[in-house]
């Protein structure tokens, strides 16, 4: 999209930044010497390894190995994405961000235009509400829903009038104006007709991008009618996904708050703001985006959702759920706050006054509470089943939560949950250990191990686990029980779960009787199987006694060959049965004769047992 950004610039700039007086606004840092100290943001740890050096304008962690600019600090740590964090700099340091022309137009000259339209187009629906002969309508309905005419002038609330030509006539002077008004939404252009106005006798709420500059419009019908808003399509500067009503206000002029409070409504933020709750904002009519959440994070550390009672509000709140996994850290809040069945933020904090609603906030629903209940609704979790499907339904959101000090303690505060649930006892114990197992949660090993574990303790659960699978777990652990094993031949015609598998290890060994667990690992490190191995020596083998291991393995291969003999004599079973008896040689009616008297015997046992 954008002209690049010169690498001579982003020198300068990157030389020209204090890193550290970056870094100490997220992360308070302590001077040793010409260094500066923390604990690892990117990691758990208790002494401090994370070093800053201004002199290097880097810093690095001892510890985990993090390290970067002052640049990919934003991006790690502040989620921003490359452009943002050079502009966050240059904002700081006081200067514009160049662009190299070459093929594509430079967006800053290129989107200019369209901002000064629609700031133009701001103070004309200003003037509006003031002055137009149709106005008094709005102003009497803004009055009715008890704005006073501050804080309507503070959220620079306006009137469009009726008529499709208001703002054509006032700042459509010529074509190219007009193809502006259009490219930033406030005209609308049908098959080559003359553009007219899309905003028409409605009251007039200006979007802020986070700069402070209007993006685009909300407009809100007087007294009632469909739509109840329309609001700016998406244009060049304005998309829904993104940006957050009130944001900017919330925190112009030096003001940071200490927490946002999203809700649903632009009238929800006025009517907050109004009473005194001045860090409220809305998104506009979607639910919360992951952008949302990143702009929100990069604002405050603790971010209260509002919403509904109803049905409608859960089903939001949980989008906002999951878009915020993504972007939990240690020292980040969120919580849930559901209102009464038919109030809004609007009504209530009218009717009960700021300190009552305010009070509401602090009984929010934290992240870990609220995930908790809403995957554990329906789950019978006293039994093994329920458990497991908890488990189930659990994995993919740890999974997109970002490894780290913050993911443990998710996990820890689940676990906590889902064992109070559990009547005491072992299936207790056992969830409580590994709750404990998933929380020791390394994050310097990625994301994929937490899935790989939670999956292990899954099947366990479950007791689907085949004795294939069982014998590959084994295997893993010690790899010379092997020698147990006299050849491959028919375990996989076994069919069942982890017969190839087993099949593969058992190969392998025979030809390496030298491979430890270690070795076997890195054969397989970039087969498809390694996955699914890795799954699989999660678990440590219930039996320690080397006797013991040894019989059940030799147990569990005895299944998957009794298993294997017993389908091919069923399919030999089936194919003499389709031909006629009189047919059968001698030697095929015997073997028929066999067969079905071995399987007579063998329904019931162990293969019919058929885990
Ligand atoms: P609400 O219906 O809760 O709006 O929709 P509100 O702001 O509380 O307005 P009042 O109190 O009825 O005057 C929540 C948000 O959903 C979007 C708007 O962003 C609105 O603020 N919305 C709603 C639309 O975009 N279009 C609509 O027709 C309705
Ligand atoms: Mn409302």
């Amino acid at each position: 999209m954008a002209g690049r950004i010169p690498e001579s610039f982003i020198d300068d700039l990157v030389s020209a930044t204090d890193i550290a007086e970056i870094i100490e606004h997220y992360v308070p840092l302590k001077r040793a010497g010409k260094e500066f100290k923390a604990c690892c943001p990117f990691h758990d740890e208790k002494t401090p390894s994370f070093t800053v050096v201004p002199d290097k304008q880097f810093y690095h962690c001892f510890g985990c190995g993090a390290h970067g600019t002052a640049v990919g600090f934003l991006m790690d740590y502040a989620n921003m994405e490359f452009v943002e964090a050079v502009e966050e700099l240059a904002r700081r340091s006081g200067r514009e961000v160049p662009r190299e022309g070459g093929g594509e137009r430079g967006p800053r000259e290129d989107l200019e235009p369209v901002f000064i339209a629609l700031e133009r187009a701001n103070a004309y629906f200003q003037r509006q509400l003031r002055r137009h002969p149709r106005a008094s309508r709005a102003v009497e309905y803004l009055k009715g829903r008890g704005l006073s005419g501050r804080i309507a002038a503070e959220f620079q609330l306006g009137f469009a009038p009726p008529g499709r030509d208001g703002v054509l006539r006032e700042l459509g002077i010529d074509d190219s104006a007009r193809a502006t008004l259009v490219r930033a939404g406030l005209l609308v252009e049908r098959d080559g007709d003359r553009p007219y106005d899309r905003f028409r006798d409605r009251i007039i709420f200006p979007i802020h991008d986070a700069r402070g500059r209007v993006a685009g419009f909300g407009a809100r019908i007087i007294d009632s009618g469909e739509p109840k808003y329309l609001n700016s399509p998406e244009t060049p500067v304005f998309r829904k996904g993104r940006e957050l009503y009130g944001l900017w206000r919330a925190r112009r002029a030096g003001r940071s708050p200490a927490r946002l409070l999203v809700v649903e409504g632009y009238m929800d933020v006025v009517a907050l703001v109004q009473s005194g709750i001045d860090y409220a904002v809305a998104t506009l009519g979607t639910a919360a985006t992951e952008a949302h959440v990143q702009r929100l994070f990069r604002a405050v550390n603790d971010v209260v959702f509002c919403f509904d009672g109803d049905e409608a509000g859960r089903r939001a709140a949980w989008r906002a759920v999951e878009n915020t996994l993504p972007s939990m850290k240690a020292g980040r809040q969120v919580s849930f706050l559901f209102l009464p069945e038919g109030e809004d933020p609007d009504s209530l904090v009218r009717t009960e006054g700021s300190g009552a609603f305010e009070s509401r906030l602090d009984d929010a629903l934290p992240l870990s509470r609220f995930l908790f209940d809403h995957l554990a609704a329906g789950v019978d979790l006293g039994t093994a089943e329920g458990g497991a499907r908890f488990l189930d339904h659990l994995r993919p959101h740890l999974e997109r939560t970002p490894a780290g000090p913050y993911r443990h303690q998710l996990v820890a505060q689940i676990g906590e949950l889902f064992a109070a649930r559990v009547p005491a006892g072992p299936y207790r114990r056992q969830i409580e250990s590994w709750f404990d197992d998933l929380s020791r949660d390394d994050s310097s090993r990625g994301l994929g191990r937490l899935g790989n574990r939670m999956q292990a303790h899954t099947e366990r659960l479950r007791g689907s686990e085949s004795p294939a699978t069982r014998a590959v777990r084994m295997l893993l652990h010690e790899p010379s029980l092997a020698s147990e094993a006299a050849g491959v031949e028919g375990i996989c015609a076994a069919d069942v779960a982890d017969a190839d598998l087993l099949a593969d290890l058992i190969e392998i060994l025979h030809a390496r009787p030298d491979l430890r667990t270690g070795g076997l690992f890195e054969h397989y490190r970039r087969h498809e199987w390694f996955q699914r191995i890795e799954v699989l020596a999660h678990g440590t083998p219930e039996l320690s006694d080397p006797e013991l291991l040894r019989g059940e393995f030799a147990g569990c291969l005895r299944w998957v060959l009794d298993r294997a003999e017993h389908l091919r004599a069923q399919r030999r079973v089936d194919e003499l049965k389709s031909r006629r008896p009189s047919d059968l040689s001698n030697d095929e009616r015997r073997e028929f004769t066999e067969l079905t008297a071995r399987r007579a015997v063998n329904r019931g046992g162990a293969v019919s047992r058929g885990r």
